[in-house]
Formats: structure tokens, C-alpha cells, sequence
């Protein structure tokens, strides 16, 4: 079996759960020794790492709370202290900013409180982490974040998240201008509804069909949809990729 990241370091940030579940294991699996983020569910980061080394691949597990002012440092903390201890570097290769938030609030639903949350969790970490992550990435590496569908087509169940993902496809093109004499590539993975406790409606019959009947492809998006592409773009492969928001939605809304 090829392991394209043999040799390679990725920290893959909301970990614990979901898709960055799946992207930790993809990363895992090809050849990566990965950093398995997560923010409040200890035990479940732990599970990442215990599959991830049973079936042969090498992680370990960091919190931080991206809620805060200091995600950034808390997150690196960890992370420069956990991969010291294993390679005798802070170094890294493949940064992946994945967690997120999405309350369900319409327009007139939304608080600043609800608002303050999604930017401090989607937007403000995910712009100093990678400013952290600046300082230790090696060149030729990579960076790739996961947007989401609804930047294209807004989704009012979730205003405000879905304006506050914009800013991150239009980062995604600055960074691939100032990351680029490095050789490092950075794109953007915006998919549709996928089947995670974040998008749980689709565990209704009633959210199920809302979603299939929006989609080309009839059935139901998995973690493990996304984490492939994301794999992709963090492999030798797409080295000509970059500054791209990558859509991978099985094909939603493509027409009226
Ligand atoms: N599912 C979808 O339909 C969909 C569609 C488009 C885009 N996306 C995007 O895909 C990414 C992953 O979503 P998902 O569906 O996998 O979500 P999920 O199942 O709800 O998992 C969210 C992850 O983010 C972490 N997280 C949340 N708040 C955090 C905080 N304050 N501090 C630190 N970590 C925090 C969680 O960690 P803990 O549990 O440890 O706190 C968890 O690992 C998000 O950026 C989301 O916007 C998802």
C-alpha cells in the first residue's frame, strides 16, 4: 500500500469528532504521524489516537478551547510541547483547520453571543493558528481548511455561519500568495451536508430528503467523503494545487 505521507507531521484541528475524525485517520493512514486536536471531548481525541495506532500509524492527542482569546498560543503550547517530546522539533508539515461551529439561528435568532462564538471558533483561531503554524510549517507543506458549501449558496437556518465562512476562502487565496516561495499550498475543502453531530437534522427523515433532494448524487455525504479529498490535497500529488476552495457536496444546488 502507498503511504504518500510517510515522514510527514499534521495537525488536524476538531479531531475528536466528524469529519476531522476521518481526516486525523485518512492523514494516519497514509504515512503521517498527526497531532488529534480537540476542544472539550477529551475521551473521544483519545479514541482517534487509539484507532489510529491499532491499525499501525502514530498520533497523540492536544486540547485548546478555540472559543478563546488565546487559542492560538494554548493550541501551539501543547502541540510544540507533545511533538518535542517525540521528534525533538516543534516542525510540522500539513496543517489542517477544521473545527467549526454552526448553531442553528436564523437572522432574527442570532444573539452576539452566538455570533461572538462563531467567529471566535471559525474565523479569529483559525487566522492565528495558522499565523502560529507559519513559524514551524517546513516548506513544500501544507494547509488546507475546511469551508463549507453554504459560502456559495447561503443556508438561513445559519446566517451567521455561513457568512463567517466567507472570510476563510478569501484568506485561503492571500495565504496561497505568501505561502507560495515556499512551496507550501494552501486550498480550501467546502463540503455539503455531511452525516456528523453537527449536521444531526440529516438523521431525520424530514432533513434526509431536504438534503438528497438538493444533491445530484443520491445519498447521504459521509466524513469519509470529505477526509479524501483533504488527503489529496495534503499529498505529493497536488503540489500544482493552490489558492483553490474545492467543492465537495455530491453536487448540491448546481441548478434551480
Ligand atoms: N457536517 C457538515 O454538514 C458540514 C458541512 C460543511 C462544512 N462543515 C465544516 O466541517 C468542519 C467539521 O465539522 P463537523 O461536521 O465534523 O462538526 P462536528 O462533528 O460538530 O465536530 C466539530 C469538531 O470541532 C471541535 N470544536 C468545536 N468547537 C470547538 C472549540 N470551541 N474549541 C476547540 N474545538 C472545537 C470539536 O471538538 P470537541 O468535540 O472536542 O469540543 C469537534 O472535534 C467544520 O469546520 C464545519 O463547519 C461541516
Amino acid at each position: 500500500m502507498s503511504r504518500p505521507l510517510t515522514g510527514k507531521i499534521a495537525l488536524v484541528t476538531g479531531a475528536s469528532r466528524g469529519i476531522g475524525r476521518a481526516i486525523a485517520e485518512a492523514l494516519a493512514n497514509d504515512g503521517a504521524l498527526v497531532a488529534v486536536h480537540y476542544g472539550k471531548n477529551k475521551a473521544a481525541a483519545d479514541a482517534v489516537v487509539a484507532n489510529i495506532t491499532s491499525a499501525g500509524g502514530q498520533a497523540f492527542a492536544i486540547g485548546a478551547d478555540l472559543a478563546r482569546k488565546t487559542a492560538a498560543q494554548d493550541l501551539f503550547k501543547e502541540f510544540d510541547r507533545e511533538l518535542m517530546a517525540r521528534t525533538g522539533s516543534n516542525k510540522f508539515d500539513i496543517l489542517i483547520n477544521n473545527a467549526g461551529i454552526a448553531p442553528f439561528a436564523g437572522f432574527s435568532e442570532t444573539t452576539e453571543a452566538v455570533f461572538d462564538e462563531i467567529y471566535a471558533v471559525n474565523v479569529r483561531s483559525l487566522f492565528f493558528i495558522t499565523q502560529e503554524a507559519d513559524k514551524r510549517l517546513n516548506d513544500g507543506g501544507r494547509i488546507v481548511s475546511t469551508s463549507t458549501g453554504a459560502v456559495r449558496t447561503p443556508y438561513g437556518p445559519v446566517t451567521a455561519y455561513s457568512m463567517l465562512k466567507a472570510p476563510l476562502d478569501n484568506l485561503t487565496k492571500t495565504l496561497a500568495v505568501e505561502f507560495g516561495p515556499r512551496a507550501i499550498t494552501v486550498n480550501a475543502v467546502a463540503p455539503g451536508a455531511i452525516d456528523t453531530d453537527m449536521a444531526e437534522f440529516l438523521r431525520a427523515d424530514e432533513g434526509r430528503e431536504f438534503a438528497l433532494s438538493k444533491q445530484a448524487l443520491k445519498r447521504i455525504g459521509q466524513p469519509d467523503d470529505i477526509a479524501d479529498v483533504v488527503a489529496f490535497l495534503a499529498g505529493p500529488r497536488a503540489r500544482w494545487i493552490t489558492g483553490e476552495v474545492i467543492e465537495a457536496t455530491g453536487g448540491t444546488n448546481l441548478t434551480f
